[in-house]
């Protein structure tokens, strides 16, 4: 095995962090291939709580190469900064590489975020207002900066020039906001490029060699499938492909150097930001809605919005496999169900007296589905200190067993708690 990614199977948020600290051990690289710092990674490690939104989670082990990949859009403040701080905690950045292709967020991406979701008011996307969108809308129009442009100032101020042209008439006549000149731009992002320059590299060559040689990368999705630009819920998607084949080309290397395909799914789902949500369980004060958000500990890592909780569905699950091509499913949280009585699955979906068992393509259909759930027994006990499958309950089994026919793959990895050894591996073999 060599080439190794692992998505989000739902709408983000599913503990991809904690996966891929936990498998970390025995990859040479950890890459990632698209998004910016929309992510929120968590990990819990040795006792300290880190917090990463951009740099790839294998920064923690010394033995890693992280890189960031050419599909990803970086804002240089906020890379810097998350730098200092791993750094002020300990953790070397000195191995961290940047693709020399990936797109730069810039100022005027992040006024026009907030300014565009000010303007779609009640019918807003609820971005994370960092810029993302923006970013990918000028890769797309051909008006991006890259991070190779931080190498020749010349060309910095050329590309800048050109993009003001547009985005300053955007913000002052569209917007009625603030402009800026060429020169605050470039004096502030020829600062970021002293410090950023060491970890340019040409990432694609790295890793395909890597790859040719049988090292082991890792490619750590950010958001989840449903967040997919062509293939999540279009509009309440995020800009980039944070499906499998996002990995392909947000690194540049081919499909047949990836050999496994792992989706990371909650025990329940959540969802932050706004569109259709089928499964969606109303969060009052005693409903088992604010239990889900209390016990899992439901708040967003890069903006602390409080995320909108569901039982399981199934059809989102099954829809993932076939969209990334899952080998295996890793199943998170699921010792916040502990305490329930009983556990709701959604199997299929309603509308208008039809059964839909596949994820509906028209989105009012999916905007209106009813889930049709089975309803499963609960285990009413702590499985915190279960390691083995063996040694959870019956009722937990069966769930997990349930899960794994609904979605017709191996369900391979447990968590059972956050910490890192808070885990049941069922179905990974370590590197020999
Ligand atoms: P954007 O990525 O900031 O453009 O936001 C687009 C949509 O993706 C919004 O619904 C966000 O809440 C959602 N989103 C972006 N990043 C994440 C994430 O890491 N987890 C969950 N949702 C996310």
């Amino acid at each position: 095995m060599a080439g190794i990614v692992l998505v989000g199977a739902q709408w983000g948020d599913e503990g991809k962090g904690k996966i891929t600290d936990l498998l970390a051990d025995d990859m040479d690289y950890v890459v990632r291939f698209q998004g910016g710092n929309n992510a929120g990674h968590t990990i819990i490690h040795g006792g300290r709580t880190l917090k990463l939104h951009l740099i790839p989670s294998g920064i923690m082990y010394p033995h890693i190469t992280p890189v960031i990949g050419n599909g990803v859009v970086i804002d240089p403040k906020v890379m810097l900064e998350e730098m200092d701080q791993l750094e002020a905690d300990g953790l070397t950045t000195r191995r961290l590489l940047i693709s020399c292709n990936a797109h730069l967020i810039m100022p005027y991406h992040r006024d026009l975020d907030g300014a565009s979701e000010r303007r779609l008011g009640s019918n807003e996307i609820g971005t994370t207002r960092r810029g993302i969108g923006p970013a990918y809308m000028d890769k797309a129009s051909r008006l991006g900066i890259r991070v190779q442009d931080l190498t020749d100032v010349h060309i910095l101020r050329k590309k800048i020039e050109a993009a003001l042209v547009e985005k300053n008439d955007l913000l002052e006549k569209v917007y009625g906001l603030p402009t800026y000149t060429v020169e605050e731009i470039v004096d502030e992002y020829m600062g970021y490029a002293e410090r950023i320059k060491p970890h340019i590299a040409d990432t694609s060559q790295l890793l395909n060699r890597a790859l040719r040689s049988d090292q082991w990368v890792f490619f750590e999705g950010a958001q989840g499938t449903l967040l997919d630009l062509d293939h999540g819920t279009y509009p309440f998607v995020t800009s980039s492909s944070p499906t499998a084949g996002g990995a392909c080309t947000g690194t540049g290397v081919g499909p047949k150097a990836i050999d496994r395909v792992l989706g990371i799914a909650k025990a329940y789902i959540t969802r932050v930001g706004s569109g259709p949500f089928p499964t969606e369980l109303d969060s009052t004060p005693g409903s088992i809605g604010e239990h889900l958000t209390m016990k899992g500990g439901e708040f967003g890592t890069t903006t602390g919005r409080q995320r909108r909780c569901g039982w399981y569905d199934g059809v989102i699950i099954r829809y993932a496999v076939q969209i990334n091509g899952l080998t295996d499913l890793v199943i998170t949280k699921l010792d916040v169900l502990s305490e329930l009585d009983t556990i709701k699955v959604c199997v299929a979906y309603e509308y208008e007296g039809k059964r839909y068992n596949d994820l509906p393509c028209h989105q009012t259909v999916f905007h209106h589905a009813r889930p049709i759930y089975e309803e499963l027994p609960g285990w009413k006990c702590d499985i915190d200190h279960c390691r083995t499958f063996e040694e959870l309950p019956k009722e937990a089994r069966d769930y997990i067993a349930f899960l794994e026919d609904l979605a017709e793959v191996p369900v391979s990895i447990i968590a059972v708690g956050p910490d890192r050894d808070e885990t049941i591996m069922r179905r990974w073999e370590r590197r020999p």
